[in-house]
């Protein structure tokens, strides 16, 4: 079937919550994925920061086929081994002692929020409201959804749980102000994704954990964008410093399955008891297998170091384009492979005319063009990318 014939069908029989370009995308290698009809395209926004390997890694397509010959799916009634050997992993990887496994980001930030409200119950405090960051994204459920700080992802659905208070990013008197006596938890992205590639600041998150030290309150990390290799570092906290009680992780987890994971410190994690909170395919075997597959080859192939070195480089290549067009460039911001390039006025017909150009990429926060592509990217795929990107600038300022 074409392209053509497929979109006309999804138009008629899926519920419309995506904008999408018309092509489909058939299959991928490495950084590249082809459509439908052939055409080629260079993928910078790697299904949104979950292709960290790219397309097709052969040790995660080996560690999924040779887990579903084996056991697919059997609950969480019983014990599975990848979940169990994951879990300590992520344990032995992290500042956390213990995990839970659900599907997907926002699921990973339902049971955060879950956890920290249960803590205080357990100690019969009345602490239960949640501080979270304007322009934050920590998902689309109804209470992820109330933390997350665009009224446009919120505006249809209120009225909205109360119990969430919105603070301003990197500035720590905004939530001084917000707090009262009920805040239980602060959840905070050390660095903002779809916000805008927004960096923390070492201020901001180091104030975080002293007040949160002082007035006794859980600090919720969700790094489901920005952990996992993606900022050079395992996970971004490590940047700071600076320990969360309870971080979140997801997209690029199981090399692309489905696959989120909540992982707490130990006087936190062991107030869920049996019952508590549960899920039917969270931690299910076979993601979970493409999990530790995706953390070998993450560490054997040194992708952190090459990920910070390939940042520094993408930051450079862009700062020549701001040279050559500086009225159109207002900021650039990167850490490792996760890049952002604020522009003076709206993004969108530059991501058109590179998808048309055979580039994908990403617009967030409407001015901010937006660059996650696969840590195996290489120096000159990101010369490709910036080349067209100067082709394309050069069209729109002269058009
Ligand atoms: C920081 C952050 N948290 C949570 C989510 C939600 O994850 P999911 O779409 O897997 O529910 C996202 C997704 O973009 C995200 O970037």
């Amino acid at each position: 079937m074409e392209s053509k014939e497929l979109i006309n069908i999804e138009q008629n029989f899926l519920i419309q919550t995506f904008k999408r370009p018309a092509m489909v995308l058939d299959h991928g290698r490495g950084i590249k994925v082809w459509d439908l009809e052939g055409k080629e395209y260079y993928d910078f926004i790697g299904g949104i920061a979950v292709n960290s390997l790219g397309y097709s890694h052969p040790k995660i397509v080996q560690a999924i086929c040779e887990q579903a010959g084996k056991i697919i799916h059997c609950s969480n009634l019983y014990y599975n081994a990848p979940q169990i050997l994951l879990g300590k992993k992520l344990v032995e990887l992290s500042c956390g002692d213990r995990v839970f496994f659900a599907n997907s980001g926002a699921e990973a930030n339902e049971a955060a929020i879950k956890l920290a409200v249960k803590y205080f119950k357990e100690q019969n405090k009345d602490k239960f409201k949640i501080i979270y960051m304007k322009n934050s994204f920590h998902g689309r459920t109804i209470a992820t959804v109330a933390a997350t700080g665009t009224y446009k992802y919120q505006k249809d659905y209120l009225p909205l749980l109360p119990s969430f208070k919105e603070a301003i990013f990197n500035d720590l008197q905004s939530v001084k102000d917000v707090y009262d006596e009920k805040v239980a938890a602060i959840i905070v992205e050390p660095i903002q994704g779809e916000g805008g590639i927004n960096i923390g600041t070492e201020d901001f998150l180091e104030g975080l954990r002293e007040f949160c030290d002082n007035k006794d309150i859980l600090l919720i990390f969700d790094e489901i964008q920005c952990g996992l290799g993606r900022t050079g570092k395992m996970f971004a906290y490590q940047h700071y410093g600076v320990e969360p009680d309870i971080m979140t992780l997801a997209k690029p987890l199981a090399g692309g399955l489905p696959l989120g994971a909540m992982i707490a410190k130990e006087k936190v994690a062991s107030v869920f008891k049996p019952g508590d909170h549960g899920t039917t395919f969270g931690g299910n075997p076979v993601a979970c297998a493409a999990a530790l597959a995706f953390l070998e080859v993450l560490q054997e192939d040194n992708l952190l170091m090459e990920c910070q070195l390939k940042g520094e480089y993408f930051q450079e290549k862009l700062e020549e384009v701001e040279e050559k067009f500086p009225a159109l460039v207002k900021e650039i911001r990167v850490i490792g492979l996760m890049v952002g390039l604020e522009l003076t006025r709206e993004g969108s017909a530059i991501v058109e005319k590179m998808l048309k150009k055979g580039f994908l990429i990403n617009c967030t926060a409407e001015k901010v063009l937006r660059f996650l592509p696969p840590l195996i990217v290489q120096k000159e795929e990101i010369d490709l990318l910036v080349k067209t990107l100067e082709e394309v600038v050069t069209e729109i300022v002269f058009s």
